[in-house]
């Protein structure tokens, strides 16, 4: 992490946390060097947003992640210098295609969104492009549109490979006997990062499912038949409970429940501890380091979660802002100043009119015994027990 992404991540720290977690992790500058709430206030020196706003798109509140990456990106922009508005749409298609539309008629200077459905804006986004404004796809990338000049997010694909690597690991595979069932839940056919999702923990375990050590009793095996839409948690435990009492009500196992992110799991390992008659407890996947899911995995109800750094995210999206707002035009050069581990790339995210050139930071696995490394992000704090984890954002 540079020296801006440190002091990002410090500042929000001493305004989320106050004094208090003076001892954190060693990701973020030591307490010494954070500026204090009151010195926090002042204009950063690096301070280039002048009387520039941002509007910030996000899909809903009722995804624990999207209320961190507000305020994450909120506080980030504001800290340098710009104004920002930022808004929630619930996650329906038409309120985010006017809450865009409100902030091009305020003359926002750049626009960051993370679609609800990628492919809804594209007319929306003609009306950003004949007004200049710069657009940048947060996360999740935006379908069928040349308006979108740069897409900041994780390697999609290798978050599902590392779940897919980790029931690999986990069940030992190459030289376990098995077989081992499976059953697969993914995200929001409307997202483009569902499929990638999806498809990585596929491709992972495919040779197992191909020569029947790997067995999926529910024969559901394409991304359209385990999508869930909105990555809903109660489709998520209403589909999981129709699959138990469809192919294991007569006690068959289940090894593993391979789910795309939290939310999702969270269902799906509710409908297991309430309906599931197997007797062993199944490996559960997740993404996102939801509070909810990390209990769970404290529990042994979920065994893993691929954590993705959405304060770094939003650190290396105010990177490329900054960068395009400044008259540059972001290339492989920045990777170096976006603050954490990322990859430029200008193949892998078609958006069926254009690749749009894409910054990928780096996910990575956390299990029970690795909550300690949340915990050292300065994101998350153990509660008053050092049993759980708490969220030290503000909103979350
Ligand atoms: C995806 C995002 C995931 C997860 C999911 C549900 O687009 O990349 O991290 O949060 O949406 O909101």
């Amino acid at each position: 992490m540079n020296a801006t992404a440190k002091k990002l991540v410090a500042g929000l720290m001493a305004l989320t946390m106050g004094a208090s977690l003076a001892a954190c992790g060693t990701d973020v500058a030591p307490a010494g060097n954070a500026p204090t709430q009151e010195s926090n206030n002042e204009a950063p020196a690096d301070n280039k947003g002048g009387d520039k706003t941002v509007g910030i798109a996000m899909p809903t509140k009722s995804l624990e992640r999207w209320n961190r990456d507000g305020e994450y990106l909120k506080q980030q922009f504001e800290d340098a210098g710009y104004k920002v508005e930022l808004k929630y749409s619930d996650n329906k298609t038409d309120q985010q295609n006017n809450d865009i539309q409100g902030m091009i008629a305020d003359g926002v200077s750049l626009l960051l969104i993370a679609a609800i459905d990628g492919s809804t804006l594209s007319q929306t986004l003609d009306d950003a492009k004949a007004q200049n404004i710069p657009v940048i796809a947060y996360d999740r990338l935006i379908m069928n549109t040349d308006a979108v000049s740069y897409y900041v997010s994780f390697d999609n694909y290798t978050v599902g490979k590392l779940q897919g690597e980790f029931v690999k690991k986990q069940l030992d595979l190459d030289n376990a006997d098995g077989p081992f069932n499976i059953e697969f839940t993914a995200g929001d056919p409307a997202d483009n990062n569902a499929g990638f999702f999806f498809n990585g923990a596929y491709d992972a375990l495919k040779f197992y499912i191909d020569s029947g050590k790997l067995v999926i009793p529910s024969g559901k095996k394409t991304f359209e038949q385990v999508a869930t839409p909105s990555w809903s948690t109660d489709t998520a435990f209403e589909n999981m409970q129709n699959t138990l009492a469809s192919f294991y009500a007569k006690g068959e196992i289940l090894d593993v429940a391979l789910c795309s992110n939290d939310s999702t799991a969270l269902g799906v390992a509710k409908a297991i501890t309430t309906d599931y008659a197997g007797g062993n407890t199944p490996i559960v996947t997740g993404q996102d380091g939801d509070i909810a899911n990390l209990r769970n995995i404290v529990d042994g109800i979920q065994t893993m979660t691929v954590y993705k750094n959405v304060n770094d995210e939003a650190a290396a999206t105010l990177a490329v802002a900054k960068s395009i707002l400044s008259g540059e035009t972001p290339d492989e050069g920045l990777v170096s100043s976006l603050g954490a581990d990322a990859t430029y790339d200008v193949e892998s995210y078609n958006n069926g009119v254009k690749v749009v050139p894409s910054y990928l930071l780096v996910p990575y696995v956390i299990t029970k015994n690795d909550l300690q490394k949340l915990v050292d992000t300065g994101l998350y704090k153990w509660d008053s027990d050092n049993k759980y984890l708490e969220s030290t954002a503000e909103t979350t």
